[in-house]
């Protein structure tokens, strides 16, 4: 007999955790396995299932280029996930001397690249946030200096699923001709993001969360005309005898077969998107998302974290139960109700700092439009009852 090592919501187990990563529809799960049926390597063959990956690849820079209304689908990069491509954008860009701006919501993606660079004489300056972690962005141009070259910022906090108003942020970009490098890792697929009128110069996205691919493929769209040096370079298929790795996208930050499977997935999370709508899948989970936290908001000895004044934000709901770690909530959540959730600092520690849950942590809720109000109701029950038995 085989033993069943997967589970997933509509099993046993209740999957509140879609902002780690998120269940992939059929579409995606058969669209991968076609691939790996019939596609070979994209630009290094003279065979039909080259030419069957060259056409998925270039599909899905089209469709990627009509999400983020980009002005060409050569502007869009496939690399493993946001981190390399925040990677890419970070150390592409700055050089010793440099100064940028970053904010107090960032991942690691973004501060590990960023504290390495400090080393190497660039300087940072972080934009704080409020005891909600809405960023505090009245005084941002006092923080433009004369070498500054970019501005970082993630679109959403991981942690409490506060949206950044980025269309303000990229008219202040503009304003003092600077970089502005966003960070979708957490939006791409369910906020919509339109890269020419928010002024957007580089946009670095991962697939396996909101666009419902494989993990191992995101992408990174760079404005034409913005050039950066890649990080990695190698083959590129043509231009073989070339000293020089191509300057030209995508190819510039391409090096080495990319994963055309994942891709072949993120094609068809992207179908699955356009098909259901991205404002009707947005509306489904943030209706979830609100029932949720109406409700436990309500109950003694829970503590939410983030901005709720706005009905736009991720759907993620982050809490503490008194003042127990969140880890060992997060375990009596999984053993007890089945319930999935992350718990810790999220790889985020300037947000926690701020919130004041650098030794608490969060027990952070995250749903996707695959969750049901069933499974809120039984996550709101569940909840009341663990608190009854502490
Ligand atoms: N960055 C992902 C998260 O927030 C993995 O959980």
């Amino acid at each position: 007999m085989i033993m069943k090592i997967f589970t997933k919501s509509g099993d046993n187990m209740i999957y509140f955790d879609n902002a780690a990563t998120t269940h992939k529809p059929q579409e995606v799960i058969d669209a991968v396995r076609i691939a790996l049926n019939t596609f070979g390597n994209a630009g290094r063959g003279n065979s039909v299932e080259a030419l069957n990956a060259s056409r998925v690849i270039y599909e899905t820079r089209e469709k990627l280029c009509a999400l983020f209304n980009a002005e060409s689908p050569k502007q869009i990069a496939f690399t493993y996930n946001a981190t390399m491509s925040l990677n890419i954008a970070i150390k592409g860009l700055l050089q010793p001397g440099d100064h940028c701006i970053s904010t107090v919501l960032e991942h690691n993606s973004v501060l590990r690249p960023l504290y390495e660079l400090e080393k190497l004489g660039v300087e940072v300056s972080f934009v704080n946030c409020d005891a909600d972690g809405n960023l505090i962005l009245d005084n941002i141009e006092e923080l433009i200096k004369p070498n500054t070259k970019a501005i970082i910022c993630t679109h959403a906090s991981n942690v409490t699923g506060n949206l950044v108003n980025i269309e303000y942020i990229g008219q202040i970009a503009k304003k003092y001709g600077l970089v502005f490098i966003v960070d979708a890792a957490q939006t791409a697929g369910l906020i919509p993001i339109d890269v020419r009128s928010y002024n957007i110069d580089i946009l670095c996205f991962t697939g396996h969360k909101s666009l419902l691919a494989p993990q191992g493929i995101g992408g990174i769209y760079v404005r034409k005309g913005l050039n950066l040096k890649p990080l990695i370079t190698g083959g590129s298929g043509f231009d073989s005898f070339n000293k020089e790795h191509p300057d030209f996208m995508p190819s510039h930050l391409e090096a080495g077969t990319i994963n055309s499977h994942g891709i072949a997935g993120l094609n068809a999370g992207l179908s699955y998107i356009e098909k259901n709508g991205i404002d009707n899948i947005r509306r489904y989970v943030q209706e979830l998302t609100w029932l949720f936290y109406l409700e436990i908001k309500k109950l003694d000895g829970i503590k939410v974290y983030g901005n709720f004044h706005s009905r736009e934000r991720c759907p993620i709901v982050s809490i503490n139960v008194l003042d127990y770690d969140s880890a060992y909530i997060s375990d009596i959540l999984i053993t007890k109700y089945h319930i999935e959730t992350r718990s810790g600092i999220h790889c985020a520690p300037l947000i926690h700092k701020a919130l004041g849950t650098s030794n608490q942590g969060v027990v952070r809720f995250s749903f996707s439009h695959t969750n049901t109000e069933d499974e809120i109701i039984y996550g709101i029950k569940a909840l009341k009852a663990l608190l009854r038995d502490l």
